[in-house]
């Protein structure tokens, strides 16, 4: 089906025989003795490089071959004698489906500055640095899946409209058809969303966490992996306004099985890539050791493909809330008053405390537990001692929280008590309490968020830059 890909070309053992290869120009180079066009389409970082004699093709026809253009190359492979490519290409004909004008074409083969290719994300795809990112993030994404499949979970498809606010503090995008220059009114003078589209309010969904528990309460195992998305005006390197969350959540699981869960998943799905990425892997590493090189010594960072073999192969450290923040007490930029935000029991950790943890402290991922219920959401199954919850996030180096979570308040007083405290009207999510008074159980669940295990895996440095189209204050234009 379809032409061979440049991957398989590649693999194939030359023997003079007729091929066709499809792709866009990265360079044409010209010498004395032959014209060599390196070919890629995004089967691989490789390109494949055509070799042309001079004289060959008019001049006319090569001048349309240019960085960008699309091509149909028909020849014979043969094997290269230069270095660097095991096969080219002897070209017998060139049909050019598109040129890319060099004077307009922005993606000339020299090196740009992931700013600019923010701005023409439409083309960035045709970089060798975010072609390797999206083929590594397709291979996680599968690797999800499979890792699930192969647990006996089930993949459950939860709205992106909702009328509920899962976490009960997201900021949220409204979901409307109302015309707002003329918006219904109510005898009070309130907007009227009984004449909007679902006869109430509705957004866009911040967590599929609450159906996926209606889901584990029938197929005990489910996971869902979709787009979620939150308003908050967060600009930051780790932030996107629309991003993809998995959210296993599973019936008979408690804390510590939930804890297993997250850290065998990740090791696994961050295993498969460092398998099945190793040409993606090992470019976007040298790119880093390239921009390192201009760093001193003690800021460079460790080889990419280390920093993952790492992971995956040894244990992460798991610790209460209540003993991280006794190591943040004692801990010399406490005593040194440098951290900028104050440590004491209570505090939401912000990101320099988790980085302290993992970075400087243990060196390792770190699975926190028993946070204090005050700080964090209704449906964390409270401890004995009524202070604090079965939550458990999961701190990665570098990115800090990867993964939140939590077994799940089971009792359905005790549920209901939160709701109230934490000023969520029990009505709007009936549906949800109802799981606590029809057959509950123990469960838990957590979710991943994609992108910021793509930011690890890459080792890129904006979040930004692991997701096609991103999402963020200011910025949909593509
Ligand atoms: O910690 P969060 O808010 O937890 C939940 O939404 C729960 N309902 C999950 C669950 O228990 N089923 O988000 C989970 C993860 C975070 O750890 C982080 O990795 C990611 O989602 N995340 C974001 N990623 C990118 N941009 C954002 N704005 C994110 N907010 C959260
Ligand atoms: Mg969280």
């Amino acid at each position: 089906m379809g032409p061979l890909q440049i991957k398989e070309i590649l693999q194939t053992a030359p023997e003079q025989q007729s091929v066709v290869i499809k792709g866009w120009v990265r360079t044409k180079r010209e010498s004395k003795n032959a014209i060599f066009i390196a070919l890629n389409d995004g089967s691989t970082i490789h390109n494949i490089q055509a070799v042309a004699e001079p004289g060959q093709f008019s001049a006319e026809l090569l001048q349309t071959v240019t960085t960008g253009s699309c091509l149909k190359i028909t020849g014979k492979l043969v094997e290269s004698l230069g270095s660097g490519q095991s096969v080219e290409v002897k070209i017998e004909d060139i049909l050019v489906y598109g040129t890319a004008d060099p004077d307009a074409y922005p993606l000339q083969p020299k090196k740009h500055s992931l700013e600019f290719l923010r701005e023409i994300a439409h083309l960035r795809p045709r970089t060798n640095t975010f072609s390797a990112i999206l083929r590594i993030r397709h291979t996680l994404a599968f690797a999800v899946h499979q890792y699930f499949n192969d647990k006996g979970f089930f993949y459950l498809h939860t709205p992106i409209i909702t009328a509920s606010d899962a976490e009960g503090a997201g900021e949220m995008f409204r979901v409307t058809t109302l015309d707002l220059n003329k918006l219904p009114r109510t005898d009070e003078g309130a907007i009227n969303f009984k004449e909007d589209f679902f006869g109430r309010e509705a957004n866009l969904t911040v967590s599929g966490q609450l159906e996926g528990e209606l889901g584990a309460m029938a197929l005990s195992k489910i996971y869902t992996f979709g787009p979620t998305f939150r308003a908050e005006n967060s600009n930051t390197t780790r932030h996107l306004a629309e991003f993809w969350m998995i959210e296993p959540e599973m019936a008979f699981f408690e804390l510590e099985d939930n804890m297993d869960l997250a850290e065998d998943f990740v090791k696994t799905v961050i295993g498969y890539a460092l398998e099945n990425c190793k040409d993606d892997l090992n470019f976007l590493q040298n790119r880093l050791a390239e921009e390192d090189k201009n760093k001193p010594q003690n800021e460079r960072s460790i080889p990419l493909l280390e920093k993952l073999s790492f992971v995956v192969d040894n244990p992460f450290e798991r610790l209460t809330y209540t003993e991280a923040i006794d190591i943040l007490l004692k801990s010399k930029p406490h005593k040194e008053k440098k951290f900028q935000y104050p440590v004491g029991w209570g505090i939401d950790l912000s990101s320099e405390h988790e980085r302290y943890l993992v970075e400087k402290h243990f060196k390792k991922p770190v699975i926190l537990t028993n946070y204090p219920r005050e700080i964090k959401s209704f449906y964390m199954k409270l401890d004995e001692d009524g202070k604090t919850v079965r939550a458990m996030d999961v701190l990665f180096p570098g990115i800090g929280e990867i993964i939140g979570g939590s077994q799940r308040e089971d009792n359905y007083d005790k549920l209901l008590e939160r709701v109230h405290e934490v000023g969520i009207d029990p009505q709007t999510i009936w549906w949800y309490l109802e799981t606590r008074k029809f057959g509950t159980s123990p469960h838990s669940g957590f979710g991943l968020g994609f992108e910021r295990l793509v930011l690890f895996v890459t080792g890129m440095g904006n979040i930004r830059d692991v997701i096609p189209f991103p999402r963020y204050p200011k910025s949909a234009e593509f």
